[in-house]
């Protein structure tokens, strides 16, 4: 048997976190600057592991492995061959815990890795649970948004489950802002969950506005509209920080974005921490913007396209 490769991309919620695990739509974006790549092949022996957080041995591989583990026993189970012994090497340029959907993007290239080391086809559905199986050992109870979107090339709309294209009237240039500080995602949900049973008329009208901010944000990417974005992108913010899943540094690398002249910035991902998405006029000021989040103290900056498509 021959080895495979699986590959995933990085993503960012341009609108819809946290509201979509309520049933709420939402807009997420790749970015493609950043991605995994796994290959598997038959082991010799028992099967090892190399990736940046460990080399070694499957079956020493250490709790915080979790979501590959999971992600390649779970592929392994669906091809038929739940023993088999693979060496895996994962190699990822998507920083963890930033909200980018580096969960899903590891789980998505190793799934279609060991998949295909085995020889075994599986269609977009299969993938799909497979990556979710692997989701919920990383946050609980995730939404699928993450899993369907590491594996889209273009902007995509998200509803109760299934994603359909979004049109985009003309290149949307967004720059992404690490404050270096974990996101949680989980106690981030869980936060949102328990801020719900203490006060849910507040919470549900919190979630309401947010859907249907992404609702009349899909008009606007569909008109370029590039004003009503940012003013939808700032709202959201508010709102998440409303939910409890802020976070200082994110505010601080939210207000530098404006004063950079953003058209619009807010957390994205689970919050607590992770990155701020900001909107650039266009690519010289996204260049500018850049800089002034690196100066703002920005762990690392990179700039995404979301290019026009009809
Ligand atoms: C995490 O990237 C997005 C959340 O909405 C969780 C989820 O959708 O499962 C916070």
């Amino acid at each position: 048997e021959p080895g495979a490769t699986g590959r995933a991309g990085a993503k960012a919620i341009l609108l819809g976190e946290h509201a979509v695990v309520y049933g709420r739509p939402a807009i997420a974006i790749p970015v493609r600057a950043l991605g995994v790549e796994a290959h598997a092949r038959p082991a010799d022996d028992r099967g090892h592991l190399s990736s940046t957080l460990y080399h070694g041995p499957i079956a020493q591989a250490p709790d915080r492995l979790g979501v590959t583990l999971t992600a390649m026993r779970a592929a392994l189970a669906a091809a038929g061959r739940p023993g088999a012994a693979l060496d895996i090497a994962i190699e990822s340029s998507i920083p963890a815990e930033r909200g980018l959907g580096s969960s899903a993007a590891v789980s998505a290239a190793v799934i279609e890795a060991v998949l295909g080391a085995c020889g075994f086809a599986a269609d977009d559905e299969t993938m799909h649970e497979l990556i979710q199986t692997a989701e919920r050992a990383a946050h609980g109870a995730p939404s699928g948004l993450d899993a369907r979107t590491v594996r889209a090339r273009k902007a995509v709309w998200f509803d109760r489950g299934r994603i359909e294209p979004v049109s985009v009237g003309d290149d949307l240039v967004f720059v992404i802002a690490d404050t270096g500080v974990r996101g949680r995602t989980r106690e981030a949900v869980a936060a949102v969950a328990h801020r719900r049973e203490k006060d849910p008329r507040g919470v549900e009208s919190a979630l309401d506005e947010l859907g249907e901010l992404a609702t009349a944000l899909r008009r606007d990417v569909s008109t370029a509209d590039r004003d009503a974005i940012g003013s939808a992108m700032n709202r959201a913010h508010e709102l998440l920080n409303g939910l409890g899943v802020g976070d200082p540094a994110l505010d601080h690398l939210v207000h530098a974005a404006m004063a950079g002249g953003a058209l619009g910035a807010k957390l994205t991902g689970g919050g607590r921490g992770g990155c701020v998405l900001a909107l650039a006029r266009d690519t010289a000021s996204a260049e500018e913007l850049g800089g002034r989040l690196t100066r703002a103290g920005a762990a690392a900056v990179w700039t995404t396209t979301v290019e026009g498509v009809a």
